[in-house]
Formats: C-alpha cells, structure tokens, sequence
C-alpha cells in the first residue's frame, strides 16, 4: 500500500496489518467530515490492498471518540449555514468498516462517545482497555443515533443499545462486554491487542475476504435501515430546537434541560465539542452536581455505574430525557413493516377493521390490518385497491389472513390475492399450525438483490395465545410444506433455501385477555414464557442477527399504562383491538358505537364464540345493555346437552322461536340449509345425515344474526347485538372521560393511536424521572416530572413538537 498522509489520522503499517490512529486531540478526538472522509479512504484502500488483512482502528489513551463535532454545528449555525451535514458519508464508512475485505479492530481506551460507538460497533473485534467507557448522548439533545444504532444493534440486540440510546447512561469497558459491544477486555490492552494482531496475521487474504463476503450475506445492511437512518438523522440535526440547544451547549456550556441564569448551571462543562454529558463515571459528581442519572444502574453494580455521592446528587435531579413515541418498541419492527410507530390496529372481521381504517392508520405511519374475516374475496380485493388509493405514497397497510380448516380453498385463494396486489404485512390469526397457503405466503416474499443483500417482502404477524402455536411460527417453515410448494413450482429453489434460514414469522403477537380468541391468557405470564421461548428457538435455530423473531403484545392495551407495562413485559409492537371499534373509521354502526362509548371495565363478559361454536372456542363481548352472552351461552349448554332439535322441549323450542330467533326453527333450518347447499353440496349432506351437526348449525345462525343486527344497528333489537369487546376499551373510556375524546364522534383511529403513543412516552419519562430521585435519594424537582397533563389524553403537545 502507498504511504499516506492524513490530516485527521496517523497511519502506519506492519506486514498485514495496517493501524489507522485518530488524531484530533483539540476536539476529544471528534468526527467532522475530514475525518470520515479519510477513515473511509483508509478502509477502502485496505480492503484493496494485496496483502492488508487487518485495519486497527485506535483513539488517543484518554479519548477514542467524542462523536459529532458540536464546535463545527454550532459555528454553522451562527454563520446561518445548513446545520444538518450529510450522514451518508458516516453510514457508508460504518458499512465498509463492518463488510469490506478486511478484518477490522477497534482498540479502545477512554471514552467513546456518540458516532464513537458507531466507530466501534460497526469493527468485527472489539479490543477495550479498562478504562474505556461507552455512551449514547445524543437523545440528551432532541438528537437519535440513527447511523449508530444498526451497527450497535447488530452486536448487542436490540434492548441494550436502546438502553444506551434512551438513558444516555456512560458504561465501563466490563459492562460493554457483558452486552457484547466489547470482545475482549483487560487492565494492558496493548498486550491484548498484540496477541489477537499475532493470531490475526496468520490469515490469508483470500480467507478473510471470502469470510466477510460470506458475513455481508448473513446479515446486510442498508436498503430501507440506510434509508430511514440517513432521513432521521438529518431530521433531528435540521430541527432549529436542537441547533439550538447544540449552540447553548457549545457556546456556553449550558445542557438544554437547564437554565442559562441557573447559578449552577455547567461552570465546567466538558470540551465544547463534545455532545457528551458530565456523567458518575467520567465526572467526579461534586464536580457536576447536574449530572443526569435518569435510571438505575442496570444489572450488577459497578464501579462505573455507582450512583453519585449523595452530597452531590441531593442538589437535583434532572428529569429524564424526553422519550419519545416514535422510540418506543423496537426499530426493526418499524423497518419491517414501514411504519413510523411499533403500533399496529388488529383486524377486526367483516371489515369493522375498514378501509378508512387502514388508510388512517397508514397514512398516520402506523399499521392498520383489514378485516377480510367473513368477507368474500371480492369484497377483500376491492377493498385491497381502495386501501392502495387512499394511502399516501410509501405507507404501510395489512391484511389479514385467517385460518379456515372448513374452507381451505377461502385461505389458499385469499393468498393469492395477497400475492397478486404485493400485500407486504399479513396479520395470521386462528392458525393451529403452518399451512400450505401460508408458506407460500412468506416463501414468495424472501430473494436476493442484485448486491447480495437478503430480501424478505412477505411480513407474517402471527398472533398466538399458547405457546405450541407460537413454536410453530418461530421456527422455519415446515419441510414437506416446503417440499410440496417447490414440486407444485410455486416457489423457486432459492426461496426455499432462504426459508430454512428464518423464522416462518418474524412477528409474533402474543394476545392475551382481548376482544380476540383467545384463552383468556394472562400478559404477565403470557409475555415471559413466549420471550423464553422465542430465546430458545433462535439458538436452536442458529438464525443470524436481527433475523430473531420479535414479540409482540395484544389484549388490555387502552390505557398508557398497559402500554407501558406491555413494552416494560418486553413487547416489540403493541396492537390494539377493542378501543379501534368504537372510532369513526370503524366499519359498524352507530348504534354499536353509542354503546361502546358508555363501557366501563366490567361490561364485558366471555361468550361460546359462534365460528367454533362445536368446539366451545369463547370470545368476549359486551354484555351491558345486550342479552347477547347469556343468549349465546344457553344455546351453547342447549347444545352439550341435546342430541337433536326435537329433543328440546316445547317451553324451551318457544322461547327460542320467540324471543332468540323472532322465526321458527324450521325457518331457521331452511335459510341454512340454502347456504350451505351454495357453500359445497357435500358439506350439507353430511350435516342432514347428523341431528347434532344440524342443531350445532341452526344455533350457529343466531351467532351470524346477532352479528349482523350490530353492524346495521338495527334498532328495536339492540337486546341482540354481539359485538367483541374486551375490557381495554371500558379503561380506556375512563381514561379519555372528561377530555374531547369522551364522544366517539371525536375518536379518530390515528388520534387514538398517537395519544396513547405520546402519553405512554410522556409516562415512560416520569417513571423514569422518579426512579432517578429514587436512586440519588433526591426528590425530584417540580418541573422533573412531567406534569400529568403530559400523560393526560386531552392535553398532549402534537406528536410534532416532541424531542424528534
Ligand atoms: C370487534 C372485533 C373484531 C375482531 N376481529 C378479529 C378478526 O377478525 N381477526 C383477528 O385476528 N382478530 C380480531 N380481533 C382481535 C383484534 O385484532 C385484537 O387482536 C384484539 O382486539 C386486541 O385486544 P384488545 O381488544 O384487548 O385491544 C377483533 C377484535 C374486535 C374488538
């Protein structure tokens, strides 16, 4: 390789290695656009060069990386120039340090901070002196590490670079190796750094290169992460809030949460450069009494994680840094899917769960999933096409695609419609276990772009409720099912190959107490047992990072604090069901809407659910002001106890034909026989053959009666109405009582969402906040916390103004 001269590096070279060294010890060592610049130049060339097989990348022995130069955004700012700098530099170096052909190391000592940790992340060894110590304070400053946190991710999982990224917390080089962002950790890093260099060199070029070409096919990176990661991060640096708050801190050394007059107020800030707040590790606490402690210390305590000195943190305590909606859940989810919030609305049959719904939802940068339950395919495919057209461009919808072991030619042919209009998110409920159609589903969505990079455009949501479903779709799709696809043609061989490789759902939502079919499960038992599971499986299954299955909640989530709670059990997605019903968008009557605007927490019961009635399946709905779940359960004990109609007694036959039906039996009898003779001739004859078959069938009809008199709100029989519900929505009515969302009128489906979301955020903060004081045994100061409005639905800020 040429000798080269750099202005921001000192480079040297020995044998197949090559040591690029961060020189800028003016600036804490920060990155400017020289700097990635010429890193990017020193990895490009390594990765060309005949015989470099190993690239150090070190800092200076007190500082690896600072991050951002703050010094160069605030001298913009005042010179009126553009603040927000071009991040795709960053995320290319990022990309070429963790994929080119060559093996990188990161030798850290000091603090890295910010893109630091980029740095670091994106290297496929990671050498740290004790004295290192690793922090994310952009959030501090409106600011996300959008370009760091694919890489940190990849080496961490997902929730301990949230951790890093949501509290800003500093952890030493020992925590960073437990999380993994670390891979060897000692007192003489030089002398560790020496014995991996000595191993290191043994290695050929070729090996290497076809070693990383082999790591860039098992996990890529780019696509729609480039695309959203570039958008967000010159989102946040173009906000003039942040600029600003940038600009006090570098001029004055003011944090944004403090006042400029404060008497306390950053007398020794850190290096004006530096994004980085005084923290317990880096910062004796007299020396800051302002230092942010917004959580507990994680795990184990440690000496880089002890809390301050009591003296210095009674003074105060700074409420945590704004968490906003848009963080909460887990990024991948939002990639995947293409939404903006880990937030979907379940489907909810016969379209109630409407095309306005959908759109709302989508165009709101959520996930709606139509209700296809109940509907024919034309009526699924039209609603398809009026979804596409009401969406703005880019947005996301579902559909959802429901098991029919009575009609499996419904799923198979609803799945080809999904394939025919490139429905990307499939919500897959009442499944038991893969099917034919499903795998075909998730199969003709997975390739390769032409670079390589693994392609997966069919998105499967499985909602479970019992662990030896959701198994089922954690694991890669069944083999014979794989088989009988590749034989009937309907999927190429690469597909398969590729579904071997992945889980059959990459989401799984775990639905517990709802308006759903379900067992009635309990979320706090629910949500553990299906996170263990799911750890298990990706073991077993050896799936590549980020190709884990994520886990989603459902059932209960009205309120901020179940959706609090929700993503506290670990939830990846929340999705809500009963509170979508009673919004304008929702496609059922008037009449249904009046009632569910009333429902406290108790005004919902379990009923025999009428599409497995025969198999005493429940499903909750509102009992308030309807007979329906006492009707629905006495016909359902009529039915245990009965052989035939003509077993039941007169007294009983007349109550029904009265007061149930309002028709006789036999009517009852004659319309479904009608139906079912369209539905397949075979079918009905095996139904006339068995009494209790055509029983089972004469009280089915109620069920779809009682459904149908609720979506038209046919008025004088109310008493009749079925309508799913589960309690969530009686918590959220006493949630929103008093506020301009008490009438439905007001509830609109997006309003809905995005105020749970902000209020979850804004209650996620004051909890936060208030396990700060704990730990310092401070009291928090007045305006700490944020004021309950904050979590009120009727006073939030728009999603706008928040920390993005
Ligand atoms: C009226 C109604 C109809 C529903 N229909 C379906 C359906 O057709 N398919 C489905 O997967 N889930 C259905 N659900 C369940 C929801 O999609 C969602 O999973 C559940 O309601 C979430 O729990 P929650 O009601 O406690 O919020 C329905 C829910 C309601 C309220």
């Amino acid at each position: 390789m040429d000798r080269l001269t750099y202005s921001t590096l000192r480079v040297r070279e020995q044998g197949s290695v090559l040591t690029a060294r961060i020189h800028r010890p003016e600036a804490d060592n920060a990155i400017n656009a020289t700097l990635v610049h010429e890193l990017d130049d020193v990895f490009a060339r390594a990765a060309h060069a005949e015989h470099t097989t190993v690239v150090v990348l070190e800092g200076l022995p007190e500082v690896f990386c600072f991050g951002a130069d703050f010094g160069v955004i605030s001298d913009a700012a005042r010179a009126g120039q553009d603040t927000a700098f071009d991040p795709e530099p960053m995320f290319e170096l990022f990309r070429r340090m963790a994929y080119a052909d060559v093996l990188t190391v990161a030798h850290v000592r000091g603090k890295a901070n910010a893109g630091g940790v980029g740095l670091v992340a994106a290297c496929d060894i990671v050498i740290a002196d004790d004295s290192a110590t690793f922090s994310l304070s952009e959030l501090l400053f409106g600011l996300i590490p959008a370009v760091v946190l694919p890489y940190l991710i990849r080496r961490t999982g997902f929730q301990h670079a949230h951790y890093l990224a949501a509290t800003t917390q500093t952890i030493d080089a020992r925590q960073a190796h437990a999380w993994g962002l670390v891979d060897a950790v000692g007192p003489d890093s030089e002398a560790l750094l020496r014995r991996h260099l000595q191993r290191l060199g043994r290695l050929s070029k070729k090996g290497v290169a076809r070693y990383k070409t082999y790591l860039r096919e098992l996990s890529p990176l780019g696509g729609h992460t480039k695309d959203v990661a570039l958008a967000t991060n010159r989102e946040v640096f173009a906000d003039p809030d942040n600029v600003r708050a940038i600009r006090r801190y570098a001029e004055d050394g003011v944090f944004p949460w403090e006042s400029p007059t404060a008497p306390d107020a950053a007398p020794d800030a850190p290096h004006a450069t530096s994004p980085h707040p005084p923290s317990e590790t880096t910062v004796p606490p007299q020396d800051q009494p302002h230092a942010p402690s917004p959580l507990p210390e994680p795990g184990p305590p440690t000496a880089a994680l002890r809390a301050p000195a009591p003296q210095a943190a009674a003074a105060r305590v700074p409420a945590a840094p704004a968490v906003s909606p848009r963080a909460l859940g887990n990024p991948l989810f939002r990639e995947a899917h293409g939404v903006d919030y880990a937030y979907a609305a379940g489907a909810m049959y016969k379209g109630i769960a409407s095309v306005d719904l959908v759109t709302a939802l989508g165009n709101a940068g959520m996930l709606g999933f139509f209700g296809t339950g109940g509907l024919a395919p034309d009526a699924v495919d039209d609603a398809i096409t009026r979804i596409k057209k009401g969406l703005d461009p880019g947005r996301a919808y579902g559909m959802n695609l429901l098991s029919n072991p009575e009609a499996p030619d419904l799923e198979a042919r609803t799945v080809e419609l999904f394939l025919r209009h490139g429905v990307r998110s499939v919500e897959a409920s009442a499944y038991l276990r893969p099917t034919l159609p499903l795998v075909h589903y998730r199969l003709a969505g997975l390739g390769t772009d032409p670079d390589g990079r693994l392609r997966q455009d069919h998105h499967i949501i499985a909602k479970v409720s019992r662990t030896e479903v959701a198994e089922h779709f954690l694991r890669p799709a069944p083999a014979p099912l794989v088989r009988q696809l590749l034989t009937a043609g309907l999927v190429t061989p690469e597909q398969a190959e590729l579904g071997a490789r992945l889980p059959l759902a990459q989401d799984l939502c775990v639905e517990a107490d709802s308006a759903g079919h379900t067992d009635g499960g309990n979320a706090y038992v629910l949500m553990p047992a299906m996170r263990a599971l799911r750890d298990r499986v990706t073991n077993e299954e050896r799936y590549a990072d980020g190709a884990a299955p994520r886990i989603g909640a459902a059932g209960g989530i009205g309120t901020p604090e179940a959706a609090l709670a929700a993503l506290t059990l670990g939830a990846d997605f929340l999705v809500t069901g009963s509170v979508n019903q009673c919004t304008v968008e929702a496609g059922t009557s008037e009449a249904v809407k009046e009632i569910l605007q009333g429902l406290g927490v108790h005004d919902t019961e379990y009923a025999p659910a009428g599409d497995m009635f025969e198999m005493g399946a429940r499903v909750q709905a509102v009992k308030k002001g309807t007979f329906f779940p006492a009707r629905a359960q006495k016909l359902y004990d009529l039915y245990l106890r009965h052989d035939s109609l003509d077993d039941l007694d007169p007294r009983t036959r007349a109550t029904l034909e009265g007061k149930y039906f309002k028709r006789s039996l036999d009517e009852v009898w004659r319309e479904t026989r009608d139906h079912l003779a369209r539905r397949g001739p075979e079918r009905l004859a095996e139904v006339e053959r068995s009494p209790k078959q055509k029983m089972a069938h004469v009280f089915r009809w109620y069920f779809v009666h009682s459904t149908r008199l609720a979506l038209h709100g046919t008025p004088d029989q109310r008493v009749d109405y079925q309508i799913h519900c589960g309690p969530a929505l009686g918590a959220f009515n006493s949630w929103v009582r008093g506020t301009d969302l008490e009438p439905w009128r007001n509830r609109r489906v997006d309003v809905v969402a995005e105020r749970l979301l902000h209020a979850t955020a804004a209650l996620l903060t004051e909890r936060l906040t208030a396990y700060a004081a704990l730990t310092t045994g401070a009291t928090p100061p007045r305006n700490a916390t944020p004021p309950t409005s904050d979590t009120a639905p009727g006073g939030p800020a728009p999603l706008a103004t928040t920390a993005e």
